[in-house]
C-alpha cells in the first residue's frame, strides 16, 4: 500500500515509517518540522533501504495537503501530526485546538475527497482520564486535566462522526501508553527540543551530564514505591502495532490500546536504566507535578486478539536503545 504518514518526521512517525517500508508498503510524509528535521527522513532511508517521498507542508492547509492527494494513489492514512506538551497545552489553548483538530479535519477531508478509506489515527491513553486501572477501550472517557488531551478526545469524536456518515471508511484511534526507546540502529529517536517533559529523555540527558539530576515528581503515591507507574512501550513495537492497525482495518471504528499491559515505577525504570547500561542517573524527590495520575496501565486483551498485537521489547531493551540514541548520536 502508499500510505501518508503525517508528522512522519517526528518521534513515533519516524519510527512507523521503518515498520511500514520494512513490511514492503510505500511512505508518503507530510510534516512542517515543527518539532523535527528533515535528517531524519535520510536515516529513514538509510536503515532502510527504501526511498521516502517528503512533503515539507502543514496540514492543516488545506491546499497543501489536497496538492499531495493530488499527485499520489493513496491507499491510507496515519495521523501523527500534532502538538503534544501537555503543560505547553495549558499556555496555548488556542494553538493547541487549531493544530491538532484542524489537522485532523482536513486530513479526514482529503480522505473523503480522495476517497482514501483507511485512517489510522495518533491517540492516547490521556482520553482515559483518571480511571479504573488497568484502563480498557470500553471505559467511558472521563475528562482529561489539559487541552492536548481534549484535542486527542475532539479528534476521536470527529473521526467517529465522519465515519458514521462515510460507511466505506474505515478508522483505527491507537491509545498509546508510554513510548520509549528507539530504533536499535541509534539512527532515530526522540530528541525533544528543550528541557525534556517526559521521563525516558529527561533520564538519557542526565545520564549524558546534559542536566545535572532527575527530580522524581512525587514518592508518595499509593503505587510499589510511592513513585508513579507507567505501562512504558517500546517505539518500535508500537511502531509495528500501526502496521497492523493499517492492515487489519475494517469499516466502521476500532479502538486499540497500544501498551505492554504491564507498569513500571519511576524508580524501577531509573534502575533498569543503570543496570542497562551500566551508568548512574543521579536524581532527588520532588513534590507531585500537577495534573500527574498515580498508576495506569493499558489492558491489552483487545489489540492481541483482533490484531494479533503483543509488545516484544523488554524495559531493558528500551534503556539501552534509548541511551544508545542519546550517547552515540547526538
Ligand atoms: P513528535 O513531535 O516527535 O512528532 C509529531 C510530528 O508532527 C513532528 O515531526 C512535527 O514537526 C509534526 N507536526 C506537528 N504539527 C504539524 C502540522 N500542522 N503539519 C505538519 N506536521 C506537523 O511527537 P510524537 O511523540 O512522535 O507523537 C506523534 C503523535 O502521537 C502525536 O499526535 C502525539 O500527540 C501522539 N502521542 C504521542 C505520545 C508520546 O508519548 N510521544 C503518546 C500518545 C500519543
Ligand atoms: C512518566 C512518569 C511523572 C518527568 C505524558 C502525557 C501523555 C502522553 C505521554 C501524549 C510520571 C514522572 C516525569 C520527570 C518524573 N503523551 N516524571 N520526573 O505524564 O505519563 O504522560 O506523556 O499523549 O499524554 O501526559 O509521561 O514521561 O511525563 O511521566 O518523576 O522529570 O515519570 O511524574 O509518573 P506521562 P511522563
Amino acid at each position: 500500500m502508499e500510505i501518508l504518514v503525517t508528522g512522519g518526521a517526528g518521534y513515533i512517525g519516524s519510527h512507523t515509517c521503518v515498520a511500514l517500508l520494512k513490511e514492503g508498503h510505500k511512505v508518503v510524509v507530510a510534516d512542517n518540522l515543527c518539532n523535527s528535521k528533515a535528517e531524519t527522513i535520510d536515516k529513514i532511508e538509510q536503515i532502510t533501504g527504501k526511498v521516502v517521498t517528503f512533503y515539507e507542508i502543514d496540514v492543516t492547509r488545506e491546499k497543501d495537503l489536497d496538492s499531495v492527494f493530488a499527485k499520489h494513489h493513496l491507499d491510507g492514512a496515519i495521523h501523527f501530526a500534532g502538538l503534544k506538551a501537555v503543560g505547553e497545552s495549558k499556555k496555548k489553548p488556542l494553538e493547541y485546538y487549531y493544530n491538532n483538530v484542524v489537522s485532523t479535519i482536513v486530513l479526514a477531508k482529503m480522505c473523503q475527497r480522495y476517497k482514501v478509506n483507511r485512517f489510522v489515527f495518533s491517540s492516547s491513553a490521556t482520553v482515559y482520564g483518571e480511571n479504573e486501572i488497568p484502563f480498557i477501550e470500553t471505559m467511558k472517557l472521563l475528562p482529561t486535566t489539559n487541552p492536548y488531551g481534549e484535542t486527542k478526545v475532539i479528534s476521536e469524536r470527529i473521526l467517529m462522526d465522519m465515519q458514521k456518515a462515510n460507511p466505506e471508511f474505515a478508522v483505527s484511534l491507537l491509545r498509546y501508553f508510554n513510548p520509549i526507546g528507539a530504533h536499535e540502529s541509534g539512527l532515530i529517536g526522540e530528541s525533544p527540543n528543550g528541557i525534556p517533559n517526559n521521563l525516558m529523555p529527561y533520564i538519557t540527558q542526565v545520564a549524558k551530564g546534559k542536566l545535572e539530576k532527575l527530580r522524581v515528581f512525587g514518592n508518595d503515591y499509593p503505587t510499589i514505591d510511592g513513585t508513579g507507574v507507567r505501562d512504558y512501550v517500546h517505539v518500535m513495537d508500537l511502531a509495528e502495532g500501526h502496521v497492523l492497525a493499517l492492515e487489519n482495518l475494517t469499516e466502521g471504528v476500532q479502538v486499540y490500546n497500544l501498551g505492554t499491559g504491564q507498569g513500571t515505577s519511576v524508580l524501577q525504570l531509573i534502575r533498569a536504566f543503570e543496570e542497562a547500561n551500566n551508568i548512574k542517573v543521579p536524581f532527588v524527590m520532588a513534590e507531585r507535578r500537577s495534573g500527574d495520575i498515580a498508576e495506569f496501565y493499558a489492558d491489552t486483551s483487545k489489540a492481541k486478539r483482533e490484531l494479533g498485537f503483543t509488545a516484544k521489547r523488554s524495559i531493558l531493551e528500551m534503556c539501552k536503545d534509548a541511551w544508545r540514541f542519546e550517547k552515540d548520536f547526538k
